[in-house]
Parts: structure tokens; sequence; C-alpha cells
């Protein structure tokens, strides 16, 4: 089997959003976030949302599939990855552009019309939504202090039955040569604690802290990691 690491293409959305619901379906934030007892998720609405996402991060991250070279054109996705950008600290790469604004306006219209079309969020508790993006922020201001901005791997995850066969270290260095040539971080968070920080650690990784994200009792661990430049792959 020949692995190809390419950017996501429009027709690759069905298969990179099933491979997303399939490889979180036993993630601790999703189980966290969303209210997952029958009946209660809706899997067809939370296609929906993430498509939206995908459709933005085309125009607006780093995305990338894996694809079977060997196994036709529509061979279903086996990983992902998508990343955003650096914002460097210099008064331009951390203002947004105008068809960055757009852009975020565009999602944040559709995910509206997905509340109506569903009637609902299909699950997701936006509370916790919420205590999970203010832990977020408190915890990026507190370590992301180099100034050349980090590149943030958003979503990384790899079609179960395929991982553990390299895929994932390949998703990654697209992106972590890239930072390693322009002497840049690179920055994840992971609610899985075993074996995902061992993998990361493997890919350059190093754990520099932790969130804790608390509702009524129930709480979500993220480990948050850092990987800082090294000199380039032979
Ligand atoms: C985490 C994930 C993206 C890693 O991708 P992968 O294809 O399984 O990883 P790889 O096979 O490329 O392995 C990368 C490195 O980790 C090591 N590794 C893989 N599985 C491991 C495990 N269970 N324990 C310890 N190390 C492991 C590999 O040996 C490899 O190191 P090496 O290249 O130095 O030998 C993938 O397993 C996944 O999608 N998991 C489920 C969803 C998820 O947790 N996504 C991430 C949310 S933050």
């Amino acid at each position: 089997m020949g692995i190809e690491i390419r950017p996501i293409q429009p027709e690759d959305i069905p298969s990179v959003v099933e491979c997303i619901q399939l490889a979180f379906a036993d993630d601790p934030y999703h189980q966290w976030a969303f209210d997952t007892r029958p009946g209660k998720f809706n899997k067809e609405r939370n296609f929906a949302s993430l498509k939206a996402k995908c459709e933005w991060g085309m125009r607006n991250a780093l995305f990338y599939v894996a694809k079977d070279i060997d196994a036709g054109a529509d061979a279903p996705v086996l990983g992902v990855s998508m990343w955003m950008k650096p914002r460097p600290a210099d008064g331009v790469g951390d203002k947004q552009t105008w068809s960055e604004w757009l852009d975020d306006y565009i999602l944040w219209f559709k995910q509206g019309w997905n509340l109506l079309r569903f009637q609902g969020r299909g699950g997701l508790i936006t509370k916790r939504y919420w205590i999970w993006k203010r832990e977020q922020a408190v915890a990026q201001k507190d370590i992301w202090t180099d100034p050349n901005g980090y590149y943030f791997c958003n979503i990384v995850t790899v079609r179960p039955g395929h991982q553990g066969k390299g895929i994932g270290r390949r998703l990654f260095e697209v992106v972590t040569d890239l930072a390693d040539q322009e002497g840049r971080k690179c920055y994840l968070e992971s609610s899985k604690e075993e074996p995902n920080i061992a993998i990361y650690e493997k890919m350059g990784f190093r754990l520099a802290r932790s969130m804790v994200c608390e509702d009524g009792g129930d709480v979500c661990h993220l480990f948050c990691m850092i990987r800082d430049p090294q000199p380039p792959r032979p």
C-alpha cells in the first residue's frame, strides 16, 4: 500500500468527515462535550457541522488527507490533519484579512443554518464547548509566548484499522518539516492521555501544560503539547 499525503479536495470531504467521526467516537473530549446517549447525539447533524468546518478549513487552514494511491480515487480517506497557520505578533500576521473575515462569517452562517435545519445542535452541549474555549484561551495565553506564532494542529486523525502504521507521522511531517524550515513552534491539544502523549513525544512534542474543563462534576482533561523547531531531517 502506497500512502500519499496531499491537500484536501472538495470531493474528499464526505470521507474526511466519516474518518473524523469514526476516530473521535471514543475521544474523551467528544464524550464530555456531546450528549452521546442514543436519541440525543445526531450523527447527521454532526456530519453537517464538520462538513462546514472542512469547507472553511480548505480555504483557511493547512489541510491534508492521506490516501492509498493503489486503491483508486474513490477509496476512503485514511487520515486527516488540519493545521491553523501561525499568527506572528508583528502587526501584520496577527491581523485578520478581509477574506478570512468573510470565511468566518460564511462558517457562522452555515452553522446557523444547520441549527435551524436540524432544530438543535445534535447533542453538542454548548455550555461545555464554551468552557473549553475559555480554558483554551487561558492556556494559550499562558504558553504561547513565542512572537513568531505557532502551527496549531486543530484536527489529526487516522481511520481506525489503519492507526499505528506510520500514517499519522506522515501527516505530521508535512507541517512539522515546514515549521522546522521556518524555525517555528507547533502546538496541539489532546484529550486522550494514552497512547497519544507517547505518540506525540515521538514526533518531537513535549507536554507543556494541562487544561481541566469541568461542568457539574464531569471533568475533561486536555493535554497541551509544544514542539520546538528541530534540525531538518536527513
Ligand atoms: C493519534 C494518531 C493520529 C497517530 O497516528 P498513527 O498513524 O496511529 O501514528 P503512527 O503510526 O504514525 O505512529 C507515530 C509514532 O508513534 C508511535 N506509536 C504509535 N502507536 C503508539 C502507541 N500505541 N503507543 C506508543 N507509541 C505509539 C509509533 O511507533 C511512531 O513512532 P516512530 O515513527 O518513531 O516509530 C492516531 O492514532 C489516531 O487517529 N488516533 C485516534 C484519534 C485521535 O486520538 N486523534 C488525535 C486527537 S488529538
